[in-house]
């Protein structure tokens, strides 16, 4: 079986449902629930013998040891991340703690366990940690994208925990062998997707009669990539991915902010028109930028498609109308996440509660 971290957010949560579609090797989802956890996203796996869910820190050992003895993973897929930008720069200590003390924990706990290992499985074994694009910085506009070997440079709190996450991951690996494989992968969409980051939001905000809040001048640039090419490139990594090695993953979709908000506008104005006619564009606002926003993220994602043969399945335009029409719907899934009614889903489905 493989563990998994952070499942019930919105990649881990694509991930293990594509996981599961495609293989019958069981999960076990280790997850916090924090506000970005949503046990309902696995909803259809309720009754699934395949999946295990378990309620927990990746901070806390003493739990991660006792998963590792009791479930005997042969690879871990490390999702489970603080992972707002806003939200780091509000508060950044709790991205200190899960994405760095986090990580840590896993990768001591992995190695303890791994190391008692007999030979062909310690060889088989895999940590594999995902990140983010945003660890190498801003690009200039005319810039080559961002490769494997392109310098660290983070600039929010949130980038710069993951960035230190990403150098643990590779230190166990050099230090002591752990088979570590680190994937940084440009900025996702699809279902699932939490409502505070942009896409969800400007498709709700559009239809809710609010404002689409562009920050500054909405020219900040952005490689978009559909969420289950995400997961698949994931499961190529662990498959075929070299221990020790890194892997950039992007759609190649680069677009400006502004761009993509009229984009969704467009879409949502042929799906479900303005009573008034008029274009949800209008609803476009200018609001104050984030402090040290980056301008320009872009992936060259050669090295994964040469050497692991994966490729995006979507384009942006095929993969954001699956998008909003995903949100349009999926009324009740949008109505339980806004509402906080989700985190009352555990409680509901297996009569336990959390915090
Ligand atoms: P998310 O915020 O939607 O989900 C994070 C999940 O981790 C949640 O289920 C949360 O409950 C869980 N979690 C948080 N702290 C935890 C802890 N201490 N112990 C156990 N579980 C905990 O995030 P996401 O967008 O699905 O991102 C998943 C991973 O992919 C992150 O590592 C992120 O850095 C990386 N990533 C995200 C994007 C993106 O566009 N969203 C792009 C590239 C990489
Ligand atoms: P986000 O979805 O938060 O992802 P990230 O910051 O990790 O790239 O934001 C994507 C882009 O959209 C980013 O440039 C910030 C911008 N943005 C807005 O313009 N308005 C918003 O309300 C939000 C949430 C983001």
């Amino acid at each position: 079986m493989i563990l998994v971290t952070g499942g019930a957010g919105f990649i881990g949560a694509n991930f293990i449902l594509d996981w599961l579609a495609t293989s019958d090797e069981p999960v076990v989802n280790l997850d916090k629930l924090t506000y970005a956890g949503n046990p309902e996203n696995l909803a259809a796996l309720a009754h699934d013998a395949r999946y295990v869910f378990v309620e927990g820190d990746i901070a806390d050992r003493a739990l991660v040891d006792a998963l590792f003895a009791r479930h005997q993973p042969r690879a871990l897929a490390h999702f489970a991340a603080e992972s707002h930008v806003d939200r780091s720069i509000h508060g950044p200590g709790e991205f200190i703690r899960t994405n760095v003390e986090g990580t840590f924990t896993l990768l001591e706990a992995a190695r303890a366990w791994w190391s008692a290992l007999p030979q062909t499985e310690k060889a088989a074994f895999r940590f594999h940690h995902v990140s983010t694009d945003e660890v190498y910085g801003s690009l200039a506009p005319e810039a080559a994208p961002f490769t494997e070997t392109h310098p660290y440079a983070p600039n929010s709190p949130y980038s710069a925990s993951k960035a230190a996450s990403d150098h643990l991951a590779r230190a166990w690996f050099h230090t002591y062998g752990l088979p570590v494989t680190i994937s940084n992968c440009s900025n996702n969409y699809g279902p699932f997707h939490f409502p505070e980051k942009l896409i969800p939001l400007v498709i709700l905000n559009a239809l809710a009669d609010k404002p689409l809040p562009i920050y500054g001048d909405g020219q900040q640039v952005r490689d978009w990539l559909y969420v289950r090419d995400h997961c698949a490139a994931i499961r190529r990594i662990l498959a075929a991915g070299q221990p020790g090695e890194t892997y950039n993953v992007g759609g190649g979709g680069e677009m400006s902010n502004l761009a993509l908000v009229k984009a969704i506008c467009a879409l949502l104005d042929t799906f479900k028109p303005r009573a008034d006619g008029l274009s949800y564009a209008r609803q476009i606002t200018h609001v104050a930028d984030r402090p040290g926003h980056d301008r320009r993220y872009a992936i060259d994602a050669r090295k994964i498609e040469r050497e692991l043969d994966w490729q995006p399945l979507e384009t942006f335009q095929s993969g954001i109308e699956k998008t909003v029409r995903w949100y349009l719907e999926h009324a009740d899934w949008v109505e339980h996440a806004q509402s906080g009614a989700y985190r009352e889903w555990m409680t509901q489905q297996y009569g336990k509660t959390h915090d």
